[in-house]
């Protein structure tokens, strides 16, 4: 179904609509079996985050990034650096997915938004199984 005629999307905007993707305010970071973890940040597949093949990494990291909104407004003002947000509860984390892919669609043409992605995972536990050591320039943690 294309998301402007799915009912989750807003048929003004395209993007998707907060309300259906309400979650719990918090997760226990502690159940945290459920959802794919890389065993080091080289088994982390960068095509599934980002369309254009490209040999650059990740350099910012939005940690706990909850419904996406620093990482959109990062996107446009860095537009050559990858940057991926990091969220544990699963909803909020298929709202951004759902958010960034509405954005790419209905941007300019140019290329917006394709340098942004987000991860399910505890940040707390697994940041280290995603970045290699200095790899980061940026990160921001609000969680
Ligand atoms: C206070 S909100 C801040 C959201 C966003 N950064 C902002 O400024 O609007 C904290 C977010 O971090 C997420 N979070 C909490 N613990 C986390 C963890 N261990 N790993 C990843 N995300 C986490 C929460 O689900 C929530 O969405």
């Amino acid at each position: 179904m294309d998301s402007k005629t799915k009912p989750t999307f807003s048929k003004s905007t395209g993007l998707p609509r907060k309300k259906f993707f309400r979650a719990r305010a918090h997760s226990n970071p502690l159940s945290d079996s459920h959802f794919p973890i890389p065993i080091s940040p080289s088994h982390v597949d960068l095509s599934l985050h980002f369309s254009k093949a490209s040999s650059k990494k990740t350099e910012f990291a939005d940690i706990g990034c909850g419904f996406g909104g620093l990482l959109i407004s990062l996107a446009t003002l860095f537009p050559e650096t990858l940057m991926i947000g990091m969220e544990l509860r699963d909803k909020v984390t298929e709202y951004v997915k759902e958010r960034i892919l509405a954005l790419t669609k209905t941007s300019s043409g140019g290329g917006e938004y394709e340098n942004i992605s987000v991860v399910r995972t505890n940040s707390m536990k697994y940041v280290p199984n995603y970045f290699e050591k200095g790899q980061l320039s940026k990160t921001t943690q609000y969680v």
